[in-house]
């Protein structure tokens, strides 16, 4: 969905009330949460997806996601009469690019956020396999670009982002060129005559920069007077969809395979992951060295807790882990849901965190009219860096969180990167403090503001805002 659209459909639910409108405030306050959740959502994976900048954290995005999948399951008939405005899963691709299908969907992973949460994954599926030990593996959770690399008799055809999970974004002209992405994977791939539609294997996988590369590439960025790319994650993105660089600069893009989508050949489907990876490896395709195999809980809360402390050397940006059964048979039995499979989950790891004083609030005017503020922080040291700005996201966190002036409050690094408020600490006199104040105009033109249907997001309407002037 476009950015003027996202607006559109905000305010003019703002203007002309929730399309079942009833005289029950509870019913209108329901319909209407509902409707600045999905908005909200709708504008995240447009940041996310469209423009390559998200602003606030993968946990923060589940948990609006968790908030409005409760809604929905608790209050279907109200759900239903609001508009759609954010699909399952986002779509990364650029409008009017040239796309092809997925023979398989491309799906997202389920997350887990402690080891309670691997516990249950782990139970719910040897319940279900009637096996108590499981092979699984676990492996980085790399924070760059999915993709499909489609071999047609064994030769790369197509290289395909993963757009909305059914149809991606053709790379292929930006990135066939890789150096750790072979052409060809072997004569034994060809059927020959004796198949009408050849065979097809799609590989998934993850494009990412090295930590290396992402120092380099934002050096000759700001040697070049341009932006910085603010993550790995952003800059592979940028980079697979043919970002600037110096023309005889190799492009510093990676990737590694982690699974299959289709796999029509005339060879048999891999009996198991471990066998996937030694048939990668075979034939030149890069896996995780990290990866290891484990079996039952006890292995498995060992290994979370070895590479989520070796994270820190890994030379790439990883968010997480991923535990994924080993045995095919197992996988195609346990299958997926309409947006993840059942046999593999993401543990995501906590962001680098430290505790500091909230100063102030900025409010600032983006050059689509939306006002987002920023918090200024007593400056605190996170990661070797230096921190006295950071994201609020907008007026409905500054209200869920209760944040006010002089507080203590939790500041974390997202993706690594990217600095944002987690929440204030709550202790004596804190009720003494003064709330955050919320603009009732403009910081920028003192016009009027328009707020989303439960006051979560503000903008102001003015084309001529000096504001918008970035
Ligand atoms: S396995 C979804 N393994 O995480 C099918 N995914 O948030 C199974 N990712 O879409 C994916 N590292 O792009 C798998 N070692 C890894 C991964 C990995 C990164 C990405 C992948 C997926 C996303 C889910």
């Amino acid at each position: 969905m476009s950015l003027p659209l996202i607006f559109l459909c905000c305010f003019a639910t703002s203007f002309f009330g929730p399309p079942n409108g009833s005289e029950a405030g509870g019913v209108d306050s329901v319909v209407s949460e509902i409707q600045g959740l999905r908005e909200e959502l709708a504008f995240h994976d447009y940041l996310y997806f469209q423009q390559n900048k998200p602003r606030i954290s993968d946990a923060a995005y589940d948990r609006l996601r968790q908030k409005l999948e409760q809604l929905e399951s608790r209050f279907p008939e109200l759900a239903a009469g609001t508009v759609a405005g954010s699909p399952p899963i986002g779509d990364d691709r650029t409008p009017g690019s040239l796309d092809g299908p997925h023979i398989v969907p491309m799906l997202s992973l389920r997350k887990g956020y402690s080891l309670a949460d691997l516990l249950e994954f782990n139970d719910s599926l040897a319940e279900e396999l009637g096996e108590s030990l499981l092979d699984c593996w676990v492996e980085p959770k790399v924070d760059g670009m999915a993709v499909s690399m489609v071999y047609e008799n064994g030769c790369l055809k197509r290289i395909l982002s993963r757009g909305d999970g059914a149809t991606g974004q053709d790379l292929t002209d930006q990135l066939a060129g890789l150096p750790e992405l072979p052409l060809f994977l072997g004569p034994d791939l060809d059927p020959g005559e004796s198949s009408v539609n050849g065979a097809v294997i799609e590989i998934r996988g993850e494009l990412y920069v090295t930590w290396e590369a992402f120092e380099q590439v934002n050096g000759e960025q700001t040697r070049k007077g341009e932006d910085v790319y603010a993550t790995p994650r952003s800059m592979a993105v940028g980079l697979a969809r043919g970002g600037s660089l110096a023309p005889d600069r190799e492009i510093p893009l990676r990737w590694v395979a982690f699974g299959w989508g289709a796999w029509e050949g005339p060879g048999p489907i891999p009996v198991d992951y471990s066998a996937f990876r030694d048939w990668c490896r075979e034939r030149g395709l890069p896996v995780l060295p990290q990866g290891r195999m484990i079996k039952g809980m006890e292995e498995l809360n060992e290994e979370v807790r070895v590479q989520e402390h070796a994270a820190i050397d890994w030379p790439f940006a990883a968010d997480g882990l991923v535990i994924k059964i080993n045995r095919t048979r197992d996988r195609i039995l346990l299958g997926s849901t309409s947006s993840a499979p059942r046999w593999a989950i993401a543990y995501k790891f906590a962001p680098p965190e430290e505790i500091t004083r909230l100063e102030g609030v900025e409010w600032q005017v983006g050059g689509t009219g939306r006002i987002t503020p920023v918090a200024l922080l007593e400056p605190v040291q996170i990661d070797g860096r230096t921190i006295s700005r950071a994201n609020l996201h907008n007026a409905g966190c500054i209200r869920d969180s209760g944040y006010r002036i002089g507080d203590l409050v939790r500041v974390q690094l997202a993706g690594q990167v990217i600095p944002q408020l987690a929440g204030p600490i709550e202790q004596e006199g804190r009720d003494e403090l003064e709330p955050v104040p919320v603009p009732e105009s403009c910081p920028a033109c003192s016009g009027a503001l328009l707020s989303g249907p439960d006051g979560r997001m503000l903008s102001c309407p003015k084309e001529a805002c000096p504001g918008r002037i970035d």
